[in-house]
């Protein structure tokens, strides 16, 4: 028996009403706010994702499902949203639309990790990006869009964890600072933080390993060491969340696995920390267009991941409306009637009216008893003396009680639960 990949999941139809749910909730929510939807392909060039999550981040380094194709280029499965969409944006010409360019997306996101509760080999992000504006009130935007989301699916007691790293001028200056604090204490580093300290000191502050947490909570912090222009973007973001009466935690220790962030960072964790403590992350990227040849061109945005969500939405009790079903199920006794009843739902369908057809080749009775099972409000019945008379008899499930109609009135009386 084949089973699915390790850390890939199949969406089944009972765990449907979450994620149609919140991916309405998203769809309504870009309206609000005026994101645009992008679709981008499942794989890239390899060289896209080297070059803006960094060589040196965990994804390009462990992560990434890379393979040639039969034309002999190297391809990767996309292992996160935003690189796609900044080449869509320099590729079809979006910088000479006015700015900024507001997108976003649904799309499957491919990481070679361990899997395990809320992570997965395969998962969906939503996600969004505002292109072209590196004002504060951006930043402002996309994380009270977040905060919306969660309020919006009806998530508790979530924490915003916000911080600045800095930009290309004043992060040298800080990293060397972090090489220096960290340096002198090498021998209690895990070997993964050893590593890192000459690539990225910056990653050794969000390092889970208890030695080396407790170095990162004695290092120095970005926000007393960005540049005066970084310090000013922050204090003016920070002015802009409190007009939104958003509630934020200052975490000098966040920075982000994906290399490409400037300035803000910020990630929403969820009321119980389980296995997986963010439930989505984002921040400023103005680097990134240019490092891809574009001019520059600041930009910011965020993602969250669709099973953290359903895993939070689970935990909390959340309910979420359930998906409608077909309210109609057509029962049949004879030949002639089973071709009417097709002939029927056809009717009906084309008025709008979800039906089933029950079960070929079942007695009545055990047709009426899968329409049950399944959920079946009313169900019609056509037999030889409704094909005589030209009516139908209608049985509403629930009372047990039945009428004749014809098909017309059936028509009609379903009419108000037409799908429009
Ligand atoms: P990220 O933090 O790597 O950011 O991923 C965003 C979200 O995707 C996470 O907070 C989490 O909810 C979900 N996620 C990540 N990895 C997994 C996994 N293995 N299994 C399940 N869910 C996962 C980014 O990808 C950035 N592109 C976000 C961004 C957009 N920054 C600016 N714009």
């Amino acid at each position: 028996m084949y089973k699915a990949p390790r850390g890939t999941a199949d969406i089944l139809p009972q765990d449907q009403p979450y994620w149609r749910h919140i991916e309405r909730t998203a769809g309504v929510l870009c309206q609000l706010y005026g994101y645009e939807r992008i679709n981008t392909p499942v794989f890239e060039e390899t060289g896209l994702f080297v070059r803006s999550v960094g060589p040196g981040s965990d994804i390009v380094e462990k992560e990434m499902y890379t393979f040639q194709d039969l034309g002999g280029g190297s391809l990767t499965l996309r292992p996160e949203g935003t690189a796609p969409v900044c080449r869509a944006y320099l590729e079809h010409g979006l910088h000479n639309r006015p700015q900024p360019v507001r997108l976003y997306y649904l799309a499957a996101i491919f990481r070679y990790e361990r899997p395990q509760a809320g992570r997965y080999r395969q998962h969906q992000q939503f996600g969004f990006e505002a292109i072209g504006d590196g004002h504060p009130v951006l930043d402002a935007e996309v994380i009270s869009m977040a905060w919306q989301l969660y309020r919006r699916l009806g998530l508790k007691g979530l924490r915003l964890h916000l911080n600045s790293i800095g930009c290309k001028l004043c992060r040298p200056g800080f990293q060397q600072r972090l090489r220096d604090h960290f340096s002198g204490n090498v021998e209690r580093l895990c070997p993964d933080c050893r590593s890192r300290l000459a690539r990225n000191a910056l990653r050794l502050l969000d390092c889970k390993q208890p030695s080396c947490q407790a170095l990162a909570e004695a290092a120095p912090r970005s926000l007393e060491h960005v540049c005066p222009q970084c310090a000013l973007h922050f204090e003016q973001l920070q002015k802009y969340l409190a007009l939104l009466d958003l509630p934020y935690e200052l975490d000098h220790r966040l920075v982000r696995g994906l290399d490409y962030y400037t300035r803000t960072v910020f990630e929403i964790q969820p009321e119980v920390e389980g296995a997986q403590n963010t439930i989505g992350g984002g921040g400023r990227y103005d680097d990134l267009i240019e490092e891809l040849g574009g001019r520059p061109t600041p930009a910011v945005g965020f993602a969250t991941g669709i099973e953290r969500i359903v895993l939070n939405l689970r935990h909390q009790q959340v309910s979420v409306p359930e998906l409608p079903h077909p309210r109609v199920w057509l029962a049949h006794q004879v030949e002639a009637a089973r071709e009417e009843a097709l002939k029927l739902a056809q009717r009906l369908r084309l008025a709008g009216i979800a039906a089933i057809e029950a079960p070929a080749d079942k007695s009545l009775k055990a047709q009426l008893r899968q329409a049950s099972a399944m959920g079946a409000e009313q169900v019609v019945i056509l037999g030889e003396a409704e094909l005589a008379s030209g009516t139908v008899t209608l049985r509403d499930m629930a009372k047990g009680e039945q009428r004749s109609i014809t098909q017309e009135e059936l028509v009609t009386l379903l009419s108000p639960f037409a799908i429009s």
